[in-house]
């Protein structure tokens, strides 16, 4: 962790006021802020050690002792069904001499062994076997559990939290029934696409370009534009105090096809949704989730940093339970719609991808400055205040250290 004084040169309270100003008098983050690693080590800290992160999906672990791993800040986590109704995450280190116990990315146990010397755990996390410790002195298996990590699932999503004391998210979450969330039927959606990508960029920069249709016209000309061009999208800088924020892309129904219209049964209820809210809603809960749930389907990514230039995305698409079976099952009719959905998807989160590489590049300038936020940038300045309370605030100058 940095020093308090390397955090006071790095984090100039002028700049935060700066950034604080209503958003078209405020101006940017400077550069630093994207490539820093004293910076990126606090946002460790501050928000991915603290802070709610979505994982994965609870339809991918259907059966007891399905799991996945993934993850956050260098802190490998499990994630497992652990009994019918109950999904549990641990710490991936084992706690003899901190080999990683599960070493694949997804799969179905029993228990967990540690590769190293045999240690074994239960799917609840609990020391069951520690080969040839009956000698050592007053060593009891119950001791020594794998760690738990937090974890709450929303709408079918798996979100852990390493801070014992964090509050819940649910709570957070409720007022997201103003723009419908709740009408989605995300919770029944099940997973039948996943992508991954390491990308050269800080993960805020990625972040932040899912939150602004700035963009549109120029790195999507075909793929939004031509159906929902940037001046149809409108921007919720207010739609919340909690931290999630919303953008929308206002056209009815608007989806992943082609033509933009939905291919599958929508559910009535997305059709009678308040006219400022029906179209493709651009949600974010901070800090990485990222989340466009259409009237036919779920697209979802998550944006893990693994440096202060390096950004693991992953990109999920989820279907109704039947359109996800019936793809399954190989029905001709059905492969052919979703695989439209997919081939959109793959062009322009490539266009995406592309660009946050590229600003990247530019970004890794020591020559400072910083830039202003235009009308359609409100959730980037929302979110780089939110930066501001959770992380930065009390790290640099006037502030009280490095936490
Ligand atoms: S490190 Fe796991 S059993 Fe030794
Ligand atoms: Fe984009």
């Amino acid at each position: 962790m940095a020093t308090p004084t390397t955090l006071a040169s790095l984090i100039k309270a002028e700049e935060l006021a700066a950034v604080q100003r209503p958003e078209l008098e405020a101006s940017n983050l400077p550069p630093h802020y994207y490539w820093s690693p004293e910076i990126y080590e606090l946002e460790l800290e501050r928000i991915f050690l603290r802070e709610w992160i979505c994982l994965g999906r609870a339809d991918e672990i259907p059966n007891v002792g399905d799991f996945f791993t993934r993850t956050i800040a260098q802190e490998s986590v499990i994630v497992v069904r652990s009994a019918p109704d109950t999904i549990r995450a641990h710490s991936n280190f084992c706690r003899h001499r901190g080999c990683q116990v599960v070493t694949e990315t997804a799969g179905s146990a029993k228990s967990f062994r540690c590769p190293y010397h045999g240690w074994m755990y239960a799917l609840d996390g609990e020391l069951r076997g520690a080969p040839e410790f009956k000698e050592t002195v007053g060593f009891q298996k119950k001791d020594y559990p794998l760690f738990g990590v937090k974890v709450e699932v929303y709408e079918g999503f798996v979100f852990v939290n390493f801070d014992e004391s964090a509050e819940p998210l649910a709570p957070r979450l409720t007022d997201t029934t103003i723009w419908g969330a709740d009408l989605y039927g995300m919770e029944g959606r099940r997973t039948t696409h996943r992508w991954e990508w390491q990308l050269d960029c800080n993960w805020k920069a990625y972040v932040e370009n899912f939150l602004e249709e700035y963009h549109v016209p120029w790195v999507h000309p075909v793929t939004f534009q031509q159906v929902v061009p940037m001046k149809s999208w409108i921007d919720f800088p207010d739609i919340s105090t909690q931290p999630w924020e919303l953008q929308l892309a206002q056209q009815p129904e608007y989806t992943f096809s082609t033509s933009g219209r939905p291919l599958f049964d929508v559910d009535p209820a997305l059709k009678s949704l308040p006219t400022e809210y029906a179209g493709l809603p651009v949600w974010c809960v901070y800090p990485t989730f990222m989340c466009l749930p259409t009237v036919d389907c779920t697209l979802y990514y998550v944006a893990f940093p693994d440096g202060p230039e390096k950004t693991t995305v992953m990109m999920r698409l989820c279907f109704p339970d039947a359109v996800a079976t019936a793809y399954e099952q190989g029905d001709p009719e059905i492969v052919g719609k979703v695989e439209e959905y997919v081939a959109n998807a793959d062009e322009f989160i490539a266009e995406d991808n592309h660009i946050c590489e590229v600003q990247q590049a530019g970004l890794r300038t020591r020559r400072g400055g910083t830039g202003r936020y235009c009308k359609h940038e409100p959730l980037v300045w929302k979110m780089h205040r939110w930066l501001i309370s959770t992380a930065y605030g009390a790290a640099g100058n006037g502030g009280n250290g490095a936490g």
